[in-house]
């Protein structure tokens, strides 16, 4: 559910009308409703009640300063993967000693810096980088908590891009040897032994390869927590989100009734996998991202032109791959909707933006209602993944964001002035 809807035939988020939100800030433009991010955490908290829970939201998933700190007073600590993400949760007010540390490149810098904001943990993801930890934190005279990221080799079934938890990916230890690295991790002076983390893929939409990895994991969990005293074990994220509602164009209602079989709903991954949990006695750890953020935001982009060629009806909008890549980089599926309700006859239609580049498409022969010149449409499910991607490809400024909750609206990051793309840059003088 989320709080996107037609209001008199006017596509609101939550009690504001997007056509107002557009004539003020402009497109592209991303629009975050308050309600969903904080209805999608506390679904998620209440789910998890029965087990000593700390939710990080996965700050690569939307980074936005008032979206972290919607989440922030809620309670959530983060999943961050750079120095720059544990500025942004600390600018948005959110606790460092909340924050776990991925990312299989952490740089002697970036493990400085976190040990200085004191952080829960990091999750090591090779030998290597537990050496470096352990210097910089002796360095600093400073111990630092950690847990190993294992790779427990379980398939997700999501797409490839998104699949983390294979030994075909790049993440974490080889499950068969993180018991063989905990005994060496151990005898570092510098180096806390705090938990155990994994974490498989992204947007699952079933909850059988997540018990199948905790079925699997578990065991060794409760071992290593035995023989180290661990705090907690942390699942990860991945709890995947329904993109494609089969959405009627013109029914009013679809809004209402998602497809509830097809979603993985937070009880039915609770109900799943706390009884696999609980008996572990540990703290449980989640970095979700997508579930949190992606039906908590869409971007609103304005047809420039419609053109036919022999073949096609092509739609070209005002925002393209480098707004929302996430299409053109995954094949990922974005419900596109009128702002204001259509009736007419559908049409086979492209959704293409302004970039030269053919992958620079939203949807292709997608049955649509026929758009013309000044138009605006929405490209839902955009608030995970999506600005957070966003680059300057073809000098194009990065788009501005809104946070709506209930009636009030506020631009929460403005677009990017275009003298700022190429800030930074200089001519050399002998040129
Ligand atoms: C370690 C880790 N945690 C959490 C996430 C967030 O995943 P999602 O947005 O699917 O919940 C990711 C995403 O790739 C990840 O790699």
């Amino acid at each position: 559910m989320h709080s996107f809807r037609y209001v008199h035939g006017r596509l609101h988020c939550e009690d504001v009308a997007i056509e107002s939100l557009v004539k003020r800030h402009g497109t592209p433009l991303y629009v975050y409703s308050h309600e969903t991010l904080s209805r999608h955490f506390e679904k998620l908290d209440e789910a998890l009640r029965p087990l000593d829970h700390l939710i990080c939201f996965a700050v690569k998933a939307n980074s936005n300063l008032a979206v972290l700190r919607t989440l922030s007073r809620k309670g959530s600590g983060f999943d961050i993967v750079s120095e720059g993400e544990l500025r942004r949760v600390i600018a948005a007010g959110g606790d460092p000693r909340k924050c776990v540390f991925a990312g299989v490149g952490k740089t002697e810098s970036e493990i400085a810096y976190a040990l200085k904001q004191g952080i829960y943990a990091f999750n090591v993801e090779s030998e290597p980088e537990l050496k470096r930890i352990n210097q910089v934190a002796a360095k600093l005279k400073k111990t630092a908590p950690i847990a190993l990221r294992v790779n427990p080799n379980v398939d997700a079934h999501t797409h490839a891009k998104i699949t983390t938890g294979t030994y075909e990916n790049k993440f974490g230890v080889a499950f068969e040897q993180v018991e063989r690295i905990y005994a060496r991790a151990r005898a570092l002076r510098n180096v806390r032994l705090r938990g155990l983390q994994m974490h498989i893929g992204s947007q699952l939409t079933e909850v059988k390869p997540f018990a199948d990895a905790v079925r699997k994991v578990v065991p060794l969990a409760a071992k290593l927590a035995k023989r180290y005293g661990f705090e907690f074990f942390s699942i990860g994220g991945g709890l995947g989100i329904v993109y494609q509602p089969a959405l009627a164009s013109g029914d009013e209602t679809w809004w209402k009734s998602p497809p509830a079989r097809k979603m993985l709903t937070p009880s039915k991954y609770a109900d799943e996998l706390i009884p696999l949990l609980k008996p572990l006695g540990l703290k449980i750890l989640i970095e979700p991202g997508r579930f949190i953020a992606g039906n908590s935001g869409i971007l609103v982009t304005r047809v420039e032109y419609v053109k036919q060629t022999g073949k096609k009806n092509f739609v070209i909008v005002d925002a393209a791959m480098n707004d929302l890549v996430r299409p053109a980089m995954y094949d990922s599926y974005h419900e596109i909707v009128p702002m204001k309700q259509a009736n007419g006859k559908l049409v086979s239609s492209d959704v293409v933006g302004p970039i030269c580049e053919s992958g620079d498409t939203f949807c292709k022969d997608r049955m649509l209602p026929r758009s013309v010149e000044g138009d605006y449409l929405a490209l839902l499910s955009a608030g995970a993944y999506g600005s957070a991607m966003g680059s300057t490809y073809n000098t194009r400024p990065l788009a501005a964001e809104v946070l709506v909750r209930g009636k009030r609206s506020e631009l929460v990051r403005q677009r990017q002035p275009i003298e700022m793309v190429w800030a930074g840059e200089t001519v050399p003088a002998w040129l």
